[in-house]
């Protein structure tokens, strides 16, 4: 209001000055058109009496004259009317004829300065025409017409143009502090979201264009900011998809994002329906896929759908996820042969069961080596034909392409190399087995930055190299230096989105419940366990089916009152292992049920078939217990997925402690999987736990998940190599240049 006062009194003050101002100027023009009009008006009644003055001037009647000249002058404005004869000095005039006219002066044509007069009765204007009389004699006729109306409409004029003037600046006035406000009220707006941040989190460019400039300063306060005063490896952040997506944005702006990983994010299977899009069965997929929708890179996996090829384009390329395109997914194609070597042989038979203490051994074939070489070589063709520039950054995911990193490295040096390694790393003992340990050490040590689960990973990897290559390990740094290049080896604990995308797509805990029962045939009230894997020996199946048998012997109260079912998604079934395993499982499950024939329900429920995440999502909410029994297992996402699960914070999650998840989550039971009796034990306390003892530890855990998410595990690597790439030019990571 003040403000609008401040505005509208000076506009109104000045408009006021114009007017007043423009006053002499309207009072001249009032005046020309005014003596216009009279000047014709003269002409007109000079016009109309000159043929009954003719004929009054024969008669030399003054009497006749002056009255014909009394009639004229009824009409208001004409004052008086004289005519001046030849050889007379006064003129016959009426009355009211002024004395300062004399004839003798007059003569035509008038002076501008001579039609007016001022007298004592007030301003006249004179009109002078001649009239011929009968007798061809030349007389003047003179016409005096009153100018005080002149004055007085002019006064009114000045009052209506001062009076317009007034109303006009008002209505502008008003006009201009209304768009004034509501301008400001708009822009007041704007730089309030961008200040809360709205702005500067979607892409730049996208403020209104008044507000590009102060975005644009803004955006370079902030990033200026943030180096000075974020501690650098992300870890004060509460991490979302937005801020992972304003980091990428900011820290790392027009760099290509590339991830390679063995398995795809979404299959396309051909079926008696159409081709249909699969999700995997994969930790890695569940974590990755996220934040590739935040990165909006490429994707390279190899292509192993039964409907892939026919959803590509020329250049193998399709957009994902198919209901909302966010990144590219580049497919590579293998041999049967190449699968067979590269990934059943020497990742699945040769480094899985080396990294897992499961007591499987591993098989070594020369030939496996040489197809995971190849295939490794042909994903690095792939990274070198994705990256639009000469230092991508380069997200290598898992034990499926130790020897990608040096490949990269060496086709483009400046690239800024991630290597993820999703599974456990061994003692140096076992890991020296490998007939191409030096190798695969060496290739991984392409890497920028090379990322564990935990840091007991992170240790055993650099006893290993300590132990097995000519470099230097330094511990203090965490880094290994080979050839004079640096490695920076780090923990980063891999997790799950949050919120899940699954859960707002499904029912709430208590439709979940139903609903699962009642597909299982168990009655409404049964106690549910669930355990969600791929059917891999790695998992502790067989372990957590020996404790359920185990529960039902030491605590008979659940029997026929307590099923445990068992998700287990069929995988890796070229390999003799995996096969053998899927065998026992399904023997041990049929056994334990068996020794059990009239309970009402089965103590074990197994569903060994490929579930979608959101179906994974109802059995994680359905259950009072999940059972993650890994025997040896780098993660496991399976823990974080359950906890994500229940918004009810209800729920025990019993977790191996063999599982990298127990470090981060000791609210659950933790159990040794390989002692029955304790897992049976901590079976039986998760079904009796009081809710509230519930709400506790879930409460906890649901904490952790949500702060420790993957949006936190993909920010703090891609910060880190933010920051390696900020501090290269002066050589300080990267190369060993700079350190000592
Ligand atoms: O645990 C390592 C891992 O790559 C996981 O990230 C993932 O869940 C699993 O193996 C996938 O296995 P595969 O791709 O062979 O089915």
């Amino acid at each position: 209001m003040r403000l609008s006062l401040r505005f509208v009194i000076p506009l109104l003050l000045v408009l006021t000055a114009f007017a007043w101002g423009s006053m002499p100027l309207v009072d001249a023009l009032m005046q020309r058109w005014f003596v216009r009009d009279l000047e014709i008006r003269s002409t007109l009644i000079a016009n109309t009496a000159e043929e009954p003055l003719a004929e009054l001037i024969s008669t030399r009647s003054t009497t006749r004259i002056n009255a014909y000249f009394n009639r004229l002058i009824q009409d208001e404005r004409l004052y008086a009317v004289g005519l001046c004869l030849p050889g007379r000095l006064d003129a016959i005039a009426t009355f009211t004829f002024p004395s300062e006219i004399r004839c003798a002066q007059l003569k035509l044509p008038l002076g501008a300065d001579e039609r007016q007069l001022q007298t004592a009765h007030g301003p006249l204007h004179l009109g002078v025409r001649e009239v011929t009389a009968a007798d061809a004699t030349k007389n003047l006729l003179v016409l005096v017409h009153d100018m005080s109306f002149v004055e007085r409409r002019s006064e009114e004029t000045r009052r209506y143009v001062f009076m317009f003037f007034v109303a006009m600046g008002t209505i502008v006035a008003l006009m201009t502090v209304a768009i004034a406000q509501l301008s400001w009220r708009g822009w007041v707006q704007g730089l309030r979201a961008l200040l809360r941040g709205e702005g500067i989190l979607r892409p730049a460019g996208s403020a209104t264009p008044e507000l590009r400039p102060i975005e644009r300063d803004l955006r370079e306060l902030i990033r200026d900011l943030e180096r000075q005063y974020r501690p650098l490896d992300g870890s004060q952040r509460l991490w979302t998809q937005d801020l992972l997506r304003a980091t990428l944005h900011g820290e790392l702006r027009g760099h290509d994002v590339i991830v390679v990983s063995n398995r795809e994010p979404f299959i396309h299977v051909r079926t008696p329906d159409g081709i249909r899009v699969q999700n995997p069965a994969s930790g890695l997929v569940t974590a990755l896929e996220p934040v590739m929708r935040a990165c909006s890179g490429t994707w390279i996996a190899h292509g192993s759908g039964s409907a892939d090829r026919e959803t590509v384009d020329a250049n193998d390329r399709v957009d994902v996820p198919p209901e909302k395109p966010a990144y590219r997914l580049r497919r590579v194609w293998l041999t049967a042969d190449e699968e067979k070597g590269y990934y059943s042989g020497f990742a699945n038979e040769g480094i899985w069961p080396l990294c897992h203490n499961a007591h499987v051994r591993p098989t070594f074939r020369s030939s496996d080596f040489e197809h995971y070489r190849t295939v490794n070589r042909r994903f690095a063709d792939a990274v070198v034909a994705e990256s639009r520039t000469d230092d991508p950054i380069v997200l290598v995911q898992d034990y499926h392409f130790a020897l990608l990193p040096r490949m990269i490295r060496d086709r483009l040096p400046k690239a800024t190399v991630i290597t993820f390694w999703h599974i456990p790393w061994p003692n140096p003992e076992a890991f020296a087995i490998c007939p191409w340990r030096r190798e695969l050490l060496d290739g991984l040590l392409g890497s920028s930055i090379l990322g564990f689960h935990t840091q007991f990973h992170c240790n055993n990897f650099l006893d290993t190299v300590d132990r097995l290559l000519e470099s230097r390990v330094d511990r203090e740094d965490f880094t290994v230096t080979l050839r004079g290049q640096c490695t920076q080896v780090h923990r980063y604990p891999i997790s799950i989105e949050w919120p899940p995308a699954s859960l707002a797509r499904i029912a709430d805990v208590a439709s979940c419940r139903r609903k699962v029962r009642e597909q299982l045939g168990l009655p409404p009230r049964q106690r549910l366990g669930v355990g969600i894997d791929r059917l891999d020996y790695t998992k502790g199946i067989i372990e957590r089916f020996n404790a359920v048998g185990r529960l039902l012997e030491v605590e008979p109260r659940w029997i026929g009152k307590f099923t445990f079912v068992q998700i287990a998604a069929p995988t890796r079934g070229m390999i003799d292992d995996y096969r053998d395993y899927a065998v026992r499982v399904k023997a041990l499950a049929d056994e334990i049920n068996a020794r059990y024939p009239d309970a009402k329900a089965p103590p074990i429920i197994l569903l060994a078939e490929h579930h979608e995440p959101d179906a994974v999502y109802e059995y994680h909410r359905a259950a009072d217990v999940c059972f993650v029994s890994s025997l040896h297992d780098g993660m496991n996402l399976v823990a974080k997925e359950f906890v994500a699960a229940r918004d009810d914070e209800q729920g025990v999650l019993v977790l191996s402690h063999f599982a990298g998840a127990s470090r981060e989550l000791p609210e659950a039971l933790v159990v040794n999987p390989y002692d029955a009796d304790e897992c049976a034990a901590a079976l039986h306390r998760a079904l009796s736990m009081p809710p509230a003892e519930q709400t506790s530890r879930m409460r906890i855990m649901r904490g952790i998940v949500r702060e420790f998410n993957v949006y936190r595990w993909a920010g703090r690597m891609l910060l880190d190599a933010a920051v390696m790439r900020e501090r290269s030019p002066f050589g300080a990571t990267g190369t060993a240049q700079g350190k000592f």
